[in-house]
C-alpha cells in the first residue's frame, strides 16, 4: 500500500477532535523510542511533550506524519532556532517496525532536509537512539570514545545518505534505592566546600534575583557542552528567556529542582545542576550540569549533583529511577555520575551532514 506524506500541527489542547492526528503522531514517536531502548520508563505523555512541540520564539518544529490507509506510521521533526544561524538543524525520523523497508523513512528524512534548506540550514544534525543489544561490528566516534552498532537501521539510512558519526552519548540510569546512602558516603568523601563557595537549591521557577545568573549560565552551557565536530553557535540567554523557558517547562506539568552554587566573593551563580521531574512517573531526568571553566577542579560539580538527587529523595519519594545523557568523551561528568550510581543502560549517537 502507498504512504502519504502531511504536516502536523499541535493542537492548542488535547481535548479537542484536532487532536487526532498529534495524538498519533505522539504514538509512534514513543512506540519507535521504547522499541529501540527496549523500556518506556522514559516514555513522555503527549501532554509533556505538546508544549515541546510547539513553536516558540526561540525554537521553531515543524513535524511531518507518514500515513497508511489512514494510519499515522511514521514521523518526523524538524528543529531550527532562528536566533542562531547557521547552526543547522536537528532532524528526527521515525517509522514503526511493521511498516519499515518500504522507503518511508527515507521519504521523511528528505522531507525533513528540504525544510530545513527552506529556512535556510544547509547543516543537517541527528542525535538518535540506537539499540544497544544490535549484535556485530561497531562505528566507532571520531572523538576516541563510544561506538554504535553497524547493523541498526538508523546507522545504515544515516550512512547511506552522507551523515557522519561525530559524537556517542551514553544514556545512564540511577536508582534511587539505596542512594541516600551511596551521597552520605560520597559528601563524606568529598574535601568542605570551603568559605568561598556556597550551594543553593529551589524548586520550580528561578528565582527572581537569581534570572540573570541563570541567564549567564544556560549561554555558557551552549558552548561548554562538548559538542565534538556537531556545529554549535553560541545561543544566547537573557532574564526574559530564562522566564519563558521556566513558564514551558511549567506548563508540561514538569517540576525542575535546582541546585547552584554561588562564588561568594562576587556573589555570581558558577554552576548549576538540573533534575527534572515527572509528578507521577517513576523515572525523572538529569539535566544540563555545568561548572563554568575558571571553578573547575573543586568538586563542584559533584555537590551540585549531589544536592539536586538529595533533594528529589527528600521532596519526591516515588521517582525511582534518574536517567541522564552525557558525552562519552565527558570523562569528569562520567566519573562523577558512575560516583553516584549511574549505570549505562543505552547509547546515542550525534550525526551531522553538511549538505
Ligand atoms: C531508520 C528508519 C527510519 C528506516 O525507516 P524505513 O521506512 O525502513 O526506511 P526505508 O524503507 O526508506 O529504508 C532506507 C534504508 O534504511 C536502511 N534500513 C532500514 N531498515 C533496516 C534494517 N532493518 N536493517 C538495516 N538497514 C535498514 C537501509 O539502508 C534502507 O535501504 P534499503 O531498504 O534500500 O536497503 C527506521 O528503521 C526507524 O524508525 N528506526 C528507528 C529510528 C531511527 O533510527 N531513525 C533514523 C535516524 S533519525
Amino acid at each position: 500500500m502507498t504512504f502519504s506524506l502531511h504536516q502536523v500541527t499541535p493542537p492548542e489542547s488535547l481535548d479537542g477532535p484536532d487532536a487526532e492526528e498529534f495524538l498519533a503522531y505522539v504514538a509512534v514517536r514513543n512506540a519507535v523510542e521504547a522499541d529501540i531502548l527496549g523500556t518506556d520508563l522514559l516514555t513522555p505523555d503527549a501532554s509533556e511533550l505538546l508544549p515541546e512541540f510547539r513553536s516558540n520564539p526561540t525554537r521553531r518544529r515543524t513535524h511531518l506524519a507518514a500515513t497508511v490507509g489512514g494510519e499515522t506510521v511514521g514521523r518526523a521533526m524538524i528543529t531550527t532556532r532562528p536566533h542562531t544561524p547557521g547552526a543547522g538543524a536537528y532532524l528526527t525520523v521515525d517509522v514503526l517496525p511493521a511498516h519499515r523497508r518500504r522507503g518511508i523513512g527515507t521519504a521523511l528524512l528528505d522531507a525533513s532536509e528540504a525544510a530545513a534548506r527552506a529556512v535556510g540550514e544547509t547543516v543537517f544534525k541527528v542525535s538518535r537512539e540506537h539499540s544497544a543489544a544490535t549484535p556485530g561490528p561497531r562505528i566507532a566516534a571520531p572523538t576516541g570514545f563510544g561506538d554504535v552498532p553497524q547493523a541498526d537501521a538508523g546507522v545504515q539510512l544515516l550512512l547511506r545518505r552522507g551523515y557522519v558519526l561525530e559524537q556517542v552519548m551514553r544514556i545512564s540510569l540511577l536508582d534511587t534505592h539505596g542512594l541516600v546512602d551511596r551521597l552520605e558516603a560520597l559528601r563524606s568523601s568529598t574535601p568542605p566546600l570551603g568559605d568561598g563557595y556556597r550551594v543553593h537549591g529551589w524548586q520550580g521557577p528561578t528565582p527572581e534575583d537569581r534570572l540573570d545568573d541563570v541567564a549567564a549560565l544556560r549561554t555558557r552551557m551552549s558552548v561548554d557542552a562538548p559538542m565534538a565536530g556537531l556545529q554549535a553557535e553560541p545561543d544566547p540567554w537573557d532574564a526574559e528567556r530564562v522566564v519563558a523557558h521556566d513558564q514551558r517547562v511549567a506548563s508540561t506539568g514538569h517540576v525542575v529542582v535546582t541546585s547552584a552554587v554561588e562564588h561568594v566573593p562576587s556573589r555570581a551563580l558558577v554552576g548549576f545542576s538540573e533534575i527534572v521531574v515527572r509528578p507521577g512517573h517513576p523515572a525523572a531526568t538529569q539535566e544540563d550540569t555545568l561548572v563554568v571553566r575558571d571553578h573547575r577542579g573543586r568538586r563542584l560539580g559533584l555537590r551540585l549533583k549531589i544536592a539536586a538527587a538529595q533533594h528529589v529523595l527528600d521532596a519526591f519519594p516515588h521517582v525511582e529511577a534518574v536517567a541522564t545523557w552525557n558525552a562519552e568523551e565527558n570523562r569528569p561528568m562520567l566519573d562523577v555520575n558512575e560516583a553516584m550510581g549511574f549505570r549505562p543502560i543505552g547509547l546515542e549517537g550525534g550525526w551531522q551532514r553538511r549538505g
